[in-house]
Protein backbone atom coordinates (compact mmCIF):
# COMPACT_ATOMS: atom_id res chain seq x y z
CA UNK A 1 0.00 0.00 0.00
CA UNK A 2 1.01 3.52 -0.90
CA UNK A 3 1.99 6.14 2.11
CA UNK A 4 -0.28 8.62 0.74
CA UNK A 5 -1.05 11.95 1.47
CA UNK A 6 -4.28 13.01 0.23
CA UNK A 7 -5.35 16.73 -1.38
CA UNK A 8 -8.89 17.50 -2.51
CA UNK A 9 -7.46 18.25 -5.77
CA UNK A 10 -5.58 14.73 -5.74
CA UNK A 11 -8.31 13.44 -5.33
CA UNK A 12 -10.73 14.18 -7.63
CA UNK A 13 -7.76 13.60 -10.13
CA UNK A 14 -7.68 9.69 -8.76
CA UNK A 15 -4.77 10.50 -7.82
CA UNK A 16 -3.11 10.72 -11.78
CA UNK A 17 -2.69 12.46 -14.55
CA UNK A 18 -5.09 10.82 -16.74
CA UNK A 19 -6.66 13.65 -18.97
CA UNK A 20 -9.84 10.47 -20.15
CA UNK A 21 -10.57 8.80 -16.76
CA UNK A 22 -11.17 5.37 -17.76
CA UNK A 23 -12.91 3.12 -15.25
CA UNK A 24 -15.54 -0.09 -14.94
CA UNK A 25 -19.03 -0.08 -14.50
CA UNK A 26 -21.33 -2.86 -12.66
CA UNK A 27 -19.23 -5.68 -11.90
CA UNK A 28 -20.90 -6.23 -8.46
CA UNK A 29 -23.79 -7.59 -10.23
CA UNK A 30 -24.50 -10.77 -12.09
CA UNK A 31 -24.66 -9.93 -15.87
CA UNK A 32 -23.11 -7.00 -15.57
CA UNK A 33 -24.74 -4.28 -17.65
CA UNK A 34 -24.92 -7.03 -20.32
CA UNK A 35 -28.97 -8.48 -20.30
CA UNK A 36 -27.45 -11.83 -21.88
CA UNK A 37 -27.60 -15.34 -21.19
CA UNK A 38 -24.44 -15.94 -23.25
CA UNK A 39 -22.92 -18.69 -20.80
CA UNK A 40 -19.26 -16.71 -20.18
CA UNK A 41 -21.92 -13.76 -19.04
CA UNK A 42 -20.29 -12.45 -15.81
CA UNK A 43 -21.06 -13.70 -12.63
CA UNK A 44 -20.61 -11.04 -10.25
CA UNK A 45 -19.19 -13.60 -7.73
CA UNK A 46 -16.86 -12.19 -4.88
CA UNK A 47 -13.62 -14.16 -6.55
CA UNK A 48 -14.60 -12.59 -9.61
CA UNK A 49 -14.82 -9.10 -8.45
CA UNK A 50 -11.23 -9.33 -6.50
CA UNK A 51 -9.93 -10.63 -9.79
CA UNK A 52 -11.04 -8.14 -12.10
CA UNK A 53 -10.40 -5.52 -9.41
CA UNK A 54 -6.56 -6.78 -9.00
CA UNK A 55 -6.09 -6.79 -12.58
CA UNK A 56 -8.09 -2.93 -13.04
CA UNK A 57 -5.57 -1.60 -10.72
CA UNK A 58 -2.36 -3.22 -12.46
CA UNK A 59 -3.22 -2.15 -15.67
CA UNK A 60 -4.17 1.26 -14.58
CA UNK A 61 -7.51 1.69 -14.74
CA UNK A 62 -8.92 4.83 -12.67
CA UNK A 63 -12.23 3.23 -10.84
CA UNK A 64 -14.81 0.93 -10.32
CA UNK A 65 -18.27 1.67 -9.96
CA UNK A 66 -20.60 -0.44 -8.76
CA UNK A 67 -24.58 -0.50 -8.70
CA UNK A 68 -26.94 -0.18 -5.90
CA UNK A 69 -28.72 -2.97 -6.79
CA UNK A 70 -31.18 -4.87 -4.29
CA UNK A 71 -33.58 -7.57 -6.31
CA UNK A 72 -32.76 -8.47 -9.77
CA UNK A 73 -35.11 -7.97 -12.83
CA UNK A 74 -36.15 -11.38 -13.80
CA UNK A 75 -36.21 -12.72 -16.85
CA UNK A 76 -34.56 -16.10 -17.77
CA UNK A 77 -31.37 -15.27 -15.96
CA UNK A 78 -32.78 -12.86 -13.22
CA UNK A 79 -30.65 -10.30 -14.55
CA UNK A 80 -28.48 -8.84 -11.54
CA UNK A 81 -30.24 -10.70 -9.62
CA UNK A 82 -26.99 -11.70 -7.60
CA UNK A 83 -25.31 -8.46 -6.32
CA UNK A 84 -22.63 -7.84 -3.73
CA UNK A 85 -23.81 -4.35 -1.33
CA UNK A 86 -21.25 -1.74 -2.66
CA UNK A 87 -19.76 -0.39 0.97
CA UNK A 88 -18.82 -3.54 2.10
CA UNK A 89 -17.92 -4.46 -1.77
CA UNK A 90 -15.82 -1.61 -1.66
CA UNK A 91 -14.12 -1.96 1.67
CA UNK A 92 -12.73 -5.58 0.82
CA UNK A 93 -11.89 -4.19 -2.85
CA UNK A 94 -9.86 -1.33 -1.46
CA UNK A 95 -7.93 -3.02 0.83
CA UNK A 96 -6.82 -5.61 -1.80
CA UNK A 97 -5.32 -2.82 -4.31
CA UNK A 98 -3.12 -0.01 -4.08
CA UNK A 99 -4.63 2.76 -6.68
CA UNK A 100 -7.43 2.64 -7.98
CA UNK A 101 -10.35 4.85 -6.59
CA UNK A 102 -13.81 2.33 -5.67
CA UNK A 103 -17.11 4.00 -5.24
CA UNK A 104 -19.41 2.85 -3.29
CA UNK A 105 -23.10 3.43 -4.82
CA UNK A 106 -25.84 4.12 -1.36
CA UNK A 107 -29.24 4.70 -1.83
CA UNK A 108 -30.01 7.97 0.51
CA UNK A 109 -33.69 6.91 1.60
CA UNK A 110 -32.28 3.60 2.95
CA UNK A 111 -28.84 4.20 4.54
CA UNK A 112 -29.28 6.23 8.14
CA UNK A 113 -26.73 8.98 7.35
CA UNK A 114 -24.57 8.40 10.13
CA UNK A 115 -24.17 5.03 10.02
CA UNK A 116 -23.40 5.42 6.07
CA UNK A 117 -20.83 8.61 6.88
CA UNK A 118 -19.10 5.87 9.31
CA UNK A 119 -19.00 3.29 7.09
CA UNK A 120 -17.66 5.20 4.13
CA UNK A 121 -15.08 7.03 6.07
CA UNK A 122 -13.87 3.52 7.36
CA UNK A 123 -13.48 2.20 3.34
CA UNK A 124 -11.86 5.29 2.80
CA UNK A 125 -9.33 4.82 5.64
CA UNK A 126 -8.80 1.30 4.24
CA UNK A 127 -8.51 2.09 0.98
CA UNK A 128 -6.23 5.32 2.16
CA UNK A 129 -8.53 8.18 0.54
CA UNK A 130 -9.44 6.11 -2.66
CA UNK A 131 -13.22 5.90 -1.89
CA UNK A 132 -15.61 7.80 -3.75
CA UNK A 133 -19.33 8.05 -3.49
CA UNK A 134 -22.46 7.66 -6.04
CA UNK A 135 -25.20 9.09 -4.75
CA UNK A 136 -28.70 7.76 -5.76
CA UNK A 137 -31.72 8.65 -4.58
CA UNK A 138 -34.14 5.19 -6.10
CA UNK A 139 -35.97 5.02 -8.72
CA UNK A 140 -38.05 1.23 -8.84
CA UNK A 141 -40.45 1.30 -6.50
CA UNK A 142 -40.74 -2.43 -6.17
CA UNK A 143 -36.86 -2.71 -4.63
CA UNK A 144 -38.41 -0.17 -1.83
CA UNK A 145 -41.32 -1.98 -0.93
CA UNK A 146 -39.07 -5.26 0.30
CA UNK A 147 -37.37 -2.33 3.08
CA UNK A 148 -40.79 -1.40 4.12
CA UNK A 149 -39.92 2.26 2.58
CA UNK A 150 -42.31 4.53 0.56
CA UNK A 151 -40.90 5.58 -2.41
CA UNK A 152 -41.32 9.45 -2.23
CA UNK A 153 -42.88 12.02 -4.65
CA UNK A 154 -39.59 12.56 -7.65
CA UNK A 155 -38.48 16.21 -6.77
CA UNK A 156 -39.05 14.94 -2.62
CA UNK A 157 -36.71 12.39 -3.06
CA UNK A 158 -34.08 14.84 -4.40
CA UNK A 159 -35.08 17.12 -0.96
CA UNK A 160 -34.16 14.24 1.25
CA UNK A 161 -30.97 13.57 -0.37
CA UNK A 162 -30.05 17.18 0.17
CA UNK A 163 -30.68 17.06 3.88
CA UNK A 164 -29.10 13.28 3.90
CA UNK A 165 -25.90 14.61 2.30
CA UNK A 166 -25.69 18.06 4.22
CA UNK A 167 -25.82 15.85 7.46
CA UNK A 168 -22.88 13.88 5.94
CA UNK A 169 -20.97 17.01 4.91
CA UNK A 170 -21.18 18.30 8.44
CA UNK A 171 -20.14 14.46 9.83
CA UNK A 172 -16.93 14.97 7.88
CA UNK A 173 -16.16 18.35 8.71
CA UNK A 174 -14.56 19.33 11.91
CA UNK A 175 -17.82 19.69 14.30
CA UNK A 176 -18.55 17.83 16.71
CA UNK A 177 -21.59 17.04 19.02
CA UNK A 178 -23.89 18.99 16.83
CA UNK A 179 -27.89 18.91 16.41
CA UNK A 180 -29.72 18.69 12.72
CA UNK A 181 -33.24 20.19 12.42
CA UNK A 182 -34.87 19.98 9.26
CA UNK A 183 -37.49 18.88 7.33
CA UNK A 184 -36.83 15.29 7.17
CA UNK A 185 -34.24 14.64 10.06
CA UNK A 186 -34.37 15.80 14.30
CA UNK A 187 -30.95 14.39 14.95
CA UNK A 188 -28.91 15.01 18.34
CA UNK A 189 -25.69 15.48 19.65
CA UNK A 190 -24.12 14.06 16.44
CA UNK A 191 -20.78 13.54 16.73
CA UNK A 192 -18.34 10.85 14.02
CA UNK A 193 -14.70 10.00 13.93
CA UNK A 194 -12.22 9.62 12.62
CA UNK A 195 -12.92 12.30 10.07
CA UNK A 196 -12.39 10.85 5.87
CA UNK A 197 -8.79 10.25 4.94
CA UNK A 198 -6.10 12.77 5.02
CA UNK A 199 -8.79 15.89 5.76
CA UNK A 200 -10.41 15.61 2.67
CA UNK A 201 -13.41 14.49 1.55
CA UNK A 202 -14.63 11.48 -0.39
CA UNK A 203 -15.16 12.46 -4.65
CA UNK A 204 -18.63 12.75 -5.18
CA UNK A 205 -21.07 11.72 -8.08
CA UNK A 206 -24.42 11.82 -9.15
CA UNK A 207 -25.90 10.28 -12.30
CA UNK A 208 -29.27 11.90 -12.48
CA UNK A 209 -31.17 12.15 -15.71
CA UNK A 210 -33.69 14.40 -14.32
CA UNK A 211 -33.58 18.88 -14.32
CA UNK A 212 -34.10 17.93 -10.73
CA UNK A 213 -31.20 15.39 -10.19
CA UNK A 214 -28.50 17.45 -13.06
CA UNK A 215 -29.39 20.35 -10.64
CA UNK A 216 -28.62 18.28 -7.08
CA UNK A 217 -25.49 17.05 -8.89
CA UNK A 218 -24.38 20.53 -9.58
CA UNK A 219 -24.97 21.74 -6.42
CA UNK A 220 -23.45 19.02 -4.66
CA UNK A 221 -20.91 16.55 -6.47
CA UNK A 222 -17.38 16.71 -8.01
CA UNK A 223 -18.54 14.08 -10.63
CA UNK A 224 -21.89 14.02 -12.84
CA UNK A 225 -22.78 10.93 -15.50
CA UNK A 226 -25.04 12.06 -18.02
CA UNK A 227 -25.67 10.23 -21.29
CA UNK A 228 -23.31 10.80 -24.38
CA UNK A 229 -25.34 11.27 -27.95
CA UNK A 230 -25.31 8.09 -29.89
CA UNK A 231 -25.68 10.83 -33.08
CA UNK A 232 -23.60 13.45 -32.84
CA UNK A 233 -20.49 14.27 -30.92
CA UNK A 234 -21.31 18.08 -30.94
CA UNK A 235 -24.45 17.01 -29.02
CA UNK A 236 -22.37 15.37 -25.98
CA UNK A 237 -20.03 18.34 -26.82
CA UNK A 238 -22.84 20.91 -25.90
CA UNK A 239 -24.29 18.76 -22.75
CA UNK A 240 -21.22 18.87 -21.43
CA UNK A 241 -20.43 22.95 -21.97
CA UNK A 242 -24.36 22.87 -20.70
CA UNK A 243 -23.28 21.42 -16.95
CA UNK A 244 -20.23 23.15 -16.89
CA UNK A 245 -21.52 25.97 -17.39
CA UNK A 246 -24.36 25.81 -15.06
CA UNK A 247 -21.95 25.18 -12.73
CA UNK A 248 -19.60 28.02 -12.70
CA UNK A 249 -22.74 30.10 -12.25
CA UNK A 250 -22.86 28.27 -9.12
CA UNK A 251 -19.15 29.10 -8.45
CA UNK A 252 -17.87 25.21 -8.75
CA UNK A 253 -16.49 22.83 -11.24
CA UNK A 254 -17.80 19.73 -12.08
CA UNK A 255 -16.14 16.69 -14.33
CA UNK A 256 -18.58 15.66 -16.40
CA UNK A 257 -18.64 11.55 -17.38
CA UNK A 258 -20.83 9.10 -19.29
CA UNK A 259 -21.55 5.40 -19.87
CA UNK A 260 -19.77 3.51 -22.41
CA UNK A 261 -20.46 -0.23 -23.53
CA UNK A 262 -17.44 -1.84 -25.03
CA UNK A 263 -16.66 -4.64 -26.74
CA UNK A 264 -13.42 -4.74 -28.72
CA UNK A 265 -11.48 -7.27 -31.07
CA UNK A 266 -8.21 -7.79 -33.24
CA UNK A 267 -11.23 -6.97 -35.93
CA UNK A 268 -14.28 -5.08 -36.73
CA UNK A 269 -15.70 -7.69 -37.58
CA UNK A 270 -14.70 -10.27 -35.01
CA UNK A 271 -16.31 -7.49 -32.59
CA UNK A 272 -19.84 -6.47 -34.44
CA UNK A 273 -20.13 -10.68 -34.84
CA UNK A 274 -19.61 -11.05 -31.38
CA UNK A 275 -22.19 -8.18 -30.31
CA UNK A 276 -24.38 -9.51 -32.43
CA UNK A 277 -24.23 -12.92 -30.53
CA UNK A 278 -24.32 -12.03 -26.91
CA UNK A 279 -26.81 -8.74 -27.39
CA UNK A 280 -29.09 -9.65 -30.15
CA UNK A 281 -28.99 -13.42 -30.55
CA UNK A 282 -28.99 -14.21 -27.06
CA UNK A 283 -30.64 -11.03 -25.81
CA UNK A 284 -32.67 -11.97 -22.12
CA UNK A 285 -35.55 -10.38 -23.60
CA UNK A 286 -37.99 -11.43 -20.99
CA UNK A 287 -35.01 -9.11 -18.55
CA UNK A 288 -35.41 -6.31 -20.79
CA UNK A 289 -39.19 -6.16 -21.55
CA UNK A 290 -39.59 -6.26 -17.35
CA UNK A 291 -36.98 -3.08 -17.20
CA UNK A 292 -38.89 -1.08 -19.65
CA UNK A 293 -41.84 -1.99 -17.45
CA UNK A 294 -40.56 -0.64 -14.80
CA UNK A 295 -39.89 2.67 -16.83
CA UNK A 296 -43.23 2.87 -18.25
CA UNK A 297 -42.18 1.57 -21.99
CA UNK A 298 -43.96 -0.58 -23.53
CA UNK A 299 -45.83 -0.52 -27.09
CA UNK A 300 -49.14 0.63 -25.09
CA UNK A 301 -47.18 3.78 -24.00
CA UNK A 302 -44.87 4.62 -26.55
CA UNK A 303 -44.83 3.82 -30.39
CA UNK A 304 -44.04 1.14 -31.39
CA UNK A 305 -40.40 2.07 -33.24
CA UNK A 306 -39.61 3.87 -29.88
CA UNK A 307 -40.00 0.92 -28.24
CA UNK A 308 -38.09 -1.78 -30.37
CA UNK A 309 -35.48 1.14 -29.88
CA UNK A 310 -35.35 1.09 -26.84
CA UNK A 311 -35.14 -2.41 -26.49
CA UNK A 312 -32.14 -2.82 -28.35
CA UNK A 313 -30.55 -0.24 -26.01
CA UNK A 314 -31.13 -1.51 -22.89
CA UNK A 315 -30.33 -5.19 -23.82
CA UNK A 316 -26.91 -3.79 -24.63
CA UNK A 317 -25.83 -1.96 -21.60
CA UNK A 318 -28.87 -0.50 -20.08
CA UNK A 319 -29.03 2.40 -22.32
CA UNK A 320 -24.84 3.41 -22.44
CA UNK A 321 -23.19 4.30 -25.20
CA UNK A 322 -22.37 1.09 -27.41
CA UNK A 323 -18.44 1.56 -28.80
CA UNK A 324 -18.15 -1.61 -30.86
CA UNK A 325 -14.82 -2.13 -33.37
CA UNK A 326 -11.06 -2.97 -33.34
CA UNK A 327 -8.32 -0.48 -30.99
CA UNK A 328 -7.94 1.47 -33.23
CA UNK A 329 -11.77 2.42 -33.54
CA UNK A 330 -12.27 1.91 -29.75
CA UNK A 331 -9.53 4.46 -28.88
CA UNK A 332 -10.72 6.71 -31.09
CA UNK A 333 -14.04 6.61 -29.45
CA UNK A 334 -12.75 7.54 -26.53
CA UNK A 335 -10.55 9.83 -27.55
CA UNK A 336 -13.85 11.54 -29.53
CA UNK A 337 -15.52 11.38 -26.01
CA UNK A 338 -12.81 13.20 -24.49
CA UNK A 339 -12.34 15.84 -26.93
CA UNK A 340 -16.12 16.50 -26.66
CA UNK A 341 -15.42 17.75 -22.81
CA UNK A 342 -15.77 14.60 -20.54
CA UNK A 343 -13.55 13.54 -17.83
CA UNK A 344 -14.02 10.04 -17.62
CA UNK A 345 -16.22 7.09 -18.77
CA UNK A 346 -17.22 3.89 -17.00
CA UNK A 347 -17.15 0.97 -19.06
CA UNK A 348 -18.83 -2.45 -19.09
CA UNK A 349 -17.75 -5.85 -20.53
CA UNK A 350 -19.80 -8.78 -21.40
CA UNK A 351 -17.23 -10.35 -19.25
CA UNK A 352 -15.36 -7.94 -17.58
CA UNK A 353 -12.18 -10.46 -16.41
CA UNK A 354 -12.07 -12.25 -20.08
CA UNK A 355 -12.08 -9.02 -21.98
CA UNK A 356 -10.51 -6.32 -19.71
CA UNK A 357 -6.35 -7.71 -20.92
CA UNK A 358 -6.83 -7.28 -24.32
CA UNK A 359 -8.57 -3.85 -23.48
CA UNK A 360 -6.16 -2.33 -21.49
CA UNK A 361 -3.19 -4.13 -23.93
CA UNK A 362 -4.23 -2.83 -26.99
CA UNK A 363 -6.31 0.45 -26.07
CA UNK A 364 -4.53 2.16 -22.73
CA UNK A 365 -1.53 2.51 -25.06
CA UNK A 366 -3.35 3.93 -28.42
CA UNK A 367 -4.75 6.11 -26.23
CA UNK A 368 -1.15 7.47 -24.41
CA UNK A 369 0.16 7.92 -27.86
CA UNK A 370 -2.71 9.95 -28.54
CA UNK A 371 -2.12 11.95 -25.48
CA UNK A 372 -5.31 11.29 -24.00
CA UNK A 373 -3.48 8.76 -20.94
CA UNK A 374 -0.65 9.11 -18.80
CA UNK A 375 1.89 6.36 -19.73
CA UNK A 376 3.19 6.48 -16.50
CA UNK A 377 -0.42 6.03 -14.19
CA UNK A 378 -0.04 1.93 -14.43
CA UNK A 379 3.19 2.25 -12.65
C1 LIG B 1 -23.70 5.85 -14.21
C2 LIG B 1 -25.03 5.66 -13.54
C3 LIG B 1 -25.09 4.95 -12.37
C4 LIG B 1 -26.31 4.75 -11.72
N1 LIG B 1 -26.36 3.94 -10.63
C5 LIG B 1 -27.55 3.68 -10.07
C6 LIG B 1 -27.64 2.72 -9.05
O1 LIG B 1 -26.67 2.07 -8.75
N2 LIG B 1 -28.83 2.49 -8.45
C7 LIG B 1 -29.95 3.18 -8.81
O2 LIG B 1 -31.01 2.96 -8.22
N3 LIG B 1 -29.90 4.10 -9.81
C8 LIG B 1 -28.74 4.33 -10.44
N4 LIG B 1 -28.67 5.21 -11.50
C9 LIG B 1 -29.87 6.01 -11.83
C10 LIG B 1 -29.67 7.48 -11.46
O3 LIG B 1 -29.15 7.67 -10.17
C11 LIG B 1 -30.99 8.26 -11.58
O4 LIG B 1 -31.92 7.87 -10.61
C12 LIG B 1 -31.63 8.06 -12.93
O5 LIG B 1 -30.72 8.47 -13.94
C13 LIG B 1 -32.92 8.85 -13.06
O6 LIG B 1 -32.68 10.22 -12.88
P1 LIG B 1 -33.54 11.09 -11.88
O7 LIG B 1 -33.34 10.51 -10.50
O8 LIG B 1 -32.99 12.48 -12.00
O9 LIG B 1 -34.97 10.99 -12.31
C14 LIG B 1 -27.49 5.36 -12.22
C15 LIG B 1 -27.43 6.06 -13.42
C16 LIG B 1 -26.22 6.18 -14.10
C17 LIG B 1 -26.19 6.91 -15.41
Amino acid sequence: MLARSATTRDRYAMYNANKLKIGLFGSNCSSGRAVTKVPERWSGSWPDNLRLARMADEAGIDFLLPIGRWKGYGGETDYQGATLETITWAAGLLASTRRITVFGTVHAPLFNPVIAAKEMVTADHIGEGRFGLNIVVGWNEGEFDMFGVEQREHEDRYDYAQEWIDVIKLIWSDQEDFDFQRKYFSMKGIRGKPKPFGGTRPLMMNAGSSPTGQAFAIRNCDAFFLQASRDSLAETTQRVAAVQERARQGGREIGCYTVGVVTCRSTRKEAEDYYHYSIVEHADWSAVDGILALKNISPQTVPMEEFLRKRSQYAQGMGGLPIVGDPDFVAQQLADLSKAGLTGVGVSLVNYAQELPFFCDEVLPRLVRMGIRDGRAAQ
